[in-house]
């Protein structure tokens, strides 16, 4: 099959493959997704259709095609072939195992064209360990996107040492085109970024109640009722810019570190406290009903995330 500048693959259609599918057809690509298991797909088919009629219906859908065509835009296969071959791109969306994730790349190694690359969704490994000896080695990087993906636009693109930097740009603006947020990494890094800086939070707040000095339900309100609001517009240094009379400069005193300092080292989340939190999880959102949370979080991101590209669009306008 001839390479077709307008065909996306996708590999996998669990949670991150579907959201990747629904995203690229929101931009009007033609998308096939593959799978191994046909059960999968046509669990997907169906949970697709579903979720696209009702973020229509809800007006959150993404993108300026109708919803009819956003659903035609996609097709479902087992044939690994019909997925991948002449594909402008090719997303990998198969579970976090590096041994599935090295056979996977090994068999897109044999089909993909010259002119194609390969993105893979995983959260945490290196694409240098799947991707070494590959003869399109140079076409392959992370390109890692952040849940919920239909609705949290960020996407992290790693290369491997041997990634050509021409290709992160083309998935750069390839990204920006179907309106994910991209961000670079210069080189691969433990944790990736976004990880990163949530692992931060995460261990800061850990010892907070480590220390007795607030209460678990508490320091979660720090972020979702203090923090996440600045947060959902701008990031940690723009903050400490506008804080700040004279600026950034201003804001980094020698102040921030020895607060940092003295709460102490990393800590292991683990011991008596790991008990503790999840107990008090139990009692508040018992894993019964997850699910249940979970939407509840998808309804309000989404809302956040349309609320966000209104802003834009005044921004825009202005
Ligand atoms: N779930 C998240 O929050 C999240 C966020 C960012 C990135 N990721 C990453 O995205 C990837 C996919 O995660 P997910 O949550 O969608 O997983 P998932 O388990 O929901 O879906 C995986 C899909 O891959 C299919 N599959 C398994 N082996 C296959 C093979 N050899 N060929 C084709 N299909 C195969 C399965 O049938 C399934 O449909 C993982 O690497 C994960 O780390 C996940
Ligand atoms: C940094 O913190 C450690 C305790 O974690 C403390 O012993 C040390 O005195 C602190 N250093 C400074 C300069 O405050």
């Amino acid at each position: 099959m001839a390479f077709s500048p307008r065909k996306i693959g996708i590999i996998g259609s669990g949670l991150i493959g579907r959201s990747w599918a629904m995203i690229f057809a929101s931009a009007d690509y033609k998308v096939v997704v593959y799978d191994n298991s046909a059960a999968q797909l046509s669990n997907a088919k169906e949970e697709i259709d579903k979720q696209l009629h009702g973020l229509s219906e809800q007006n959150l859908l993404r993108g300026d095609i109708p919803v009819q065509k956003q659903i035609e835009n996609i097709e479902f296969t087992t044939n690994f072939d019909a997925c991948t071959k002449g594909a402008k791109y090719i997303q990998e969306c198969i579970p976090e195992l590096i041994d599935l994730k090295r056979k996977i790349f090994n068999d897109l190694d044999n089909v993909m064209s010259d002119e194609s690359i390969v993105g893979s969704s995983t959260s945490a490994i290196p694409s240098s360990r799947f991707t070494n000896g590959l003869k399109h080695k140079s076409r392959m990087l992370v390109v890692h996107p952040t849940n919920p993906p239909y609705y949290v636009p960020l996407t992290e693109l790693v290369p491997a040492p041997w990634t050509d930097s021409d290709v992160v740009d083309e998935v750069y603006r390839l990204m920006q085109e179907i309106r994910q947020v991209p961000v670079k990494l210069t080189k691969e890094v433990y944790g990736f970024v976004l990880p990163r800086v949530h692992h931060a939070v995460l261990m800061e707040s850990w010892k907070m109640v480590q220390d007795g000095i607030i209460s678990i339900e508490d320091v979660d309100k720090v972020m979702s009722d203090g923090l996440g609001t600045r947060y959902a517009f701008m990031g940690p240094l723009e903050t400490r810019h506008l804080n700040f009379k004279g600026g950034f400069k201003d804001g980094c005193k020698p102040h921030v570190w020895e607060v940092s300092n003295d709460s102490g080292p990393n800590a292991r989340l683990e011991g008596p406290l790991l008990e503790i939190i999840q107990e008090d999880f139990n009692k508040r959102i018992p894993l019964e009903t997850l699910a249940e949370r979970r939407a509840w979080r998808d309804t309000r991101i989404a809302a956040l995330s349309k609320f966000k590209r209104d802003m834009s669009n005044c921004d825009n306008n202005a």
